[in-house]
């Protein structure tokens, strides 16, 4: 496939899983990308954010200010808004998703889910703004994103470092990620029904609580701070200043001085000098959780990272074999760990690689300058995508897809063709 081949592919994707409609509840036109037909049907936070990514890497600002306008419509006076969004749908797609709701009446309404994901939302901002210069639509966005983020910093930094905490691993966006297993008391190994039960325990515990957050922050039972999370939530704090400068706001200071202070804390308590890797830390213990899954080394990503850092962990992620050397990676946990699993399974992020992870260590390598590598990465997307089409995610040693067909987010391989033509 030549690079304006898969561009059509994926546009055809996002074009063919695009909703739009009109919410009585809230007097407002709608429009939200379903990752997948079959699996997934409502509007979800960080998948819309990829669809942004998506969307302005193909040209489409307008249905990409679309989407980020529905994302917002449901939002809390407080700032909150929840991963999940039932605009036309109303009623859960797994039995378990009632844990993640909210516990009100409105429940037959069109409403949101009790939980975050990961806050792309500020660089999807600015890239539609870079791609549009859309002033409008800018001053319509910067009260909602300061809004959401100074949510964020007041019910989600429990400890004061600056670092968000996430209460059940459903809100790292990566479900089943290896690390939380040892913070729901599950022994380290290939995943089970033991495990299911556990973290779905984490839900029905949270949900009982009422969500509330005083209650769960006290009690401890399930509070991680995850280096994915924390990482972007550094990099959107960043954009969020960068826009708040964009229009004059005073508040531009604040956010990047939050963002500095987010790093140097991840810094400090997530960075294992002797294994050079960013670990996520259980806050029930302070303990680093020592398990190695690509995002020990999504900080690369943040400009003004230490020298010494990026250097050291650019040599361990060029020399380790034994961890995410495949024949397609970049595996969700390293090969030698006991809970890595490459083949189809319910229990997603334990093992197969996934464009998501191609995509942002593609950014890091790119940031850095290591071009070659980088290019790997590439053609490793390239060949997946011949071999298999657009899967939620893959084996990593045969490039077998498996999960959701035609799924959008795998689409992020254009916005890696746009930043390899931007050098
Ligand atoms: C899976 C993914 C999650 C995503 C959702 C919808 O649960 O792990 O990150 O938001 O599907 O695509």
């Amino acid at each position: 496939m030549t690079d304006d081949q898969i561009r059509e592919a994926v546009r055809e994707i996002l074009k063919a899983n695009t909703h739009h409609g009109y919410s009585e509840e809230f007097q407002t036109p709608y429009c939200y990308i379903q990752p997948s037909t079959s699996t997934y049907p409502f509007q979800y936070f960080w998948d819309t954010c990829m669809h942004v990514f998506i969307l302005t890497a193909l040209e489409e600002h307008e249905l990409a200010k679309e989407n980020m306008r529905s994302l917002f419509v449901m939002q809390d006076e407080d700032g909150f808004v929840g991963h999940m969004l039932h605009w036309s749908r109303v009623r859960p797609a797994k039995w378990t998703d009632i844990f993640q709701s909210r516990p009100t009446r409105k429940l037959f309404r069109p409403h949101m889910s009790a939980l975050i994901q990961p806050p792309l939302v500020a660089q999807t901002v600015q890239r539609i703004f870079a791609g549009t210069q859309d002033r409008e639509f800018l001053d319509e966005m910067l009260p909602k994103l300061k809004r959401y983020f100074d949510w964020l910093a007041k019910h989600r930094d429990i400890d004061g470092d600056g670092l968000i905490s996430i209460i059940t691993p459903f809100e790292s966006g990566m479900d089943w990620k290896p690390t939380f297993d040892q913070v729901v008391g599950f022994k380290r190994g290939v995943a089970n029904r033991r495990l299911f039960w556990r973290v779905v325990g984490t839900d029905a515990r949270n949900f009982f609580h009422r969500y509330d957050i005083e209650t769960l922050a006290r009690k401890r039972y399930f509070l991680v701070k995850e280096v994915g999370f924390n990482t972007i939530y550094s990099q959107n704090l960043t954009a969020l200043g960068q826009l708040c400068e964009e229009v004059g706001d005073p508040d531009a200071v604040r956010y990047t001085e939050m963002a500095d202070r987010v790093t140097r804390s991840m810094i400090d308590l997530m960075y294992d000098r002797e294994e050079t890797a960013f670990y996520d830390v259980d806050a029930g213990t302070g303990e680093k959780i020592r398990v190695l899954t690509p995002t020990i080394f999504f900080p690369l990503v943040i400009r003004g990272l230490p020298e010494s850092i990026t250097a050291a962990l650019i040599d361990r992620h060029n020399s380790r074999k034994d961890e995410f050397d495949t024949e397609y990676p970049i595996p969700s946990v390293a090969k030698n760990d006991p809970s890595f699993n490459p083949h189809e399974s319910e229990y997603l992020w334990r093992g197969p690689t996934w464009i998501f992870y191609n995509w942002f260590i593609y950014q890091c390598l790119f940031y850095q300058g290591f071009h070659d590598e980088a290019k790997m990465l590439e053609d490793t997307m390239r060949r997946l995508i011949q071999q298999s089409g657009f899967r939620e995610y893959y084996n990593p040693f045969t490039g077998e897809g498996y999960g959701a067909e035609n799924f959008t987010w795998s689409g992020l391989v254009v916005d890696m063709l746009n930043l390899k033509e931007s050098t």
